[in-house]
């Protein structure tokens, strides 16, 4: 039997994210309701961390919890892992004694590796790279507030990171565009950029990259793993604060978007993270219904009938 992964947003195609996207609203309509769902007695997730996380550790352990199973939390600190045994070693051990891993790392090609050689379906929770679970939460937040996101148009304002990285692959996979305005220097790869052809368009001005946006979302200026740079980034990255202003170019009805934590006065304005058309409370929680649903599909495949 194959293994299915989900290391970047395009290790699923389309027709399995319109299911994912369903089964999140049925699993969270049923969490509402205090209704018991547990498919995963019994099984077990091994949680990896060699970064700080404070939603996606809660959401992945509460989420295993109420399914039924149980987690385990390792970081680099008090586990062989920062002491230098192979992370393929690692792999090895560690899926003979759980049916799932979830691992939030530095680079991608750590997670590549672990997969490589792991038993159990291994679950990226952000790499320098990528972030695919928040964008899988992210644009259920959106279809939950707005319909489907096909056609729509979603400016990212800022650095061009693991999280805009994931947006691309999300826009090429499920038909919607992206215009992004990063501050020079900072811009998406050139080989990333060219990949994604016609559904990313780059903004010199991220006022110009708002126009008429459905989504305007950012991310912090300066990411884990990145922290030298920060006094660097905060003067280049000065005019690439989403405030009201921004905000305005986009549609009357455009959400505001921003995976957490945040800085107010540095990436957003607390008028515009605080204010009418933000909706980040809303996206922090569907990290918890979204990633049910993709432990749920990534162990037990697609359930029918409701489950
Ligand atoms: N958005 C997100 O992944 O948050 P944490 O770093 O708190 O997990
Ligand atoms: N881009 C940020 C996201 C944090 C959830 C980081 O990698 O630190």
């Amino acid at each position: 039997m194959t293994i299915q992964h989900f290391l970047q947003f395009r290790d699923l195609p389309a027709e399995e994210f319109q299911y994912l996207f369903e089964r999140t609203r049925i699993i969270k309509d049923r969490f509402k309701r205090y209704e018991k769902y547990h498919p995963l007695v019994d099984r077990t997730m091994v949680m990896i961390f060699e970064k700080a996380s404070t939603r996606t550790r809660l959401s992945f352990e509460a989420g295993m919890q109420q399914l039924g199973g149980a987690a385990i939390y390792l970081n680099t600190r008090d586990s062989q892992l920062g002491r230098g045994e192979p992370v393929e070693d690692a792999a090895q051990v560690i899926s003979r004694m759980c049916d799932i891993v979830m691992i939030r790392t530095f680079e991608q090609d750590t997670v590549e590796r672990f997969a490589a050689h792991s038993r159990v379906p291994v679950v990226n929770g952000l790499t320098n790279e990528y972030h695919p679970c928040q964008i899988l939460a992210d644009i259920y937040t959106f279809i939950e507030h707005r319909g489907p996101i096909a056609g729509r148009k979603v400016a990212w304002i800022g650095d061009s990171n693991n999280v805009c990285n994931s947006w691309l692959q999300a826009a090429e996979l499920l038909d919607f565009e992206m215009c992004v305005s990063t501050p020079p220097g900072y811009e998406i790869e050139p080989e990333r950029a060219g990949r994604f052809g016609g559904r990313v368009e780059q903004f010199e001005d991220p006022m110009q990259a708002c126009a008429d946006a459905d989504l305007v979302t950012t991310d912090v200026w300066t990411s884990m793993g990145f922290e030298e740079e920060n006094e660097q980034r905060r003067r280049a990255f000065a005019d690439w604060c989403v405030d009201a202003d921004m905000m305005r170019m986009a549609k009357p009805d455009a959400l505001f978007m921003h995976c957490l934590p945040a800085h107010r006065g540095e990436e957003v304005s607390s008028e515009v993270i605080d204010g009418p058309q933000s909706v980040v409370w809303d996206e922090a929680e569907n990290r918890l219904h979204a990633q049910k649903a993709l432990i749920e599909y990534l162990m037990l495949g697609r359930v029918k009938g409701g489950g």
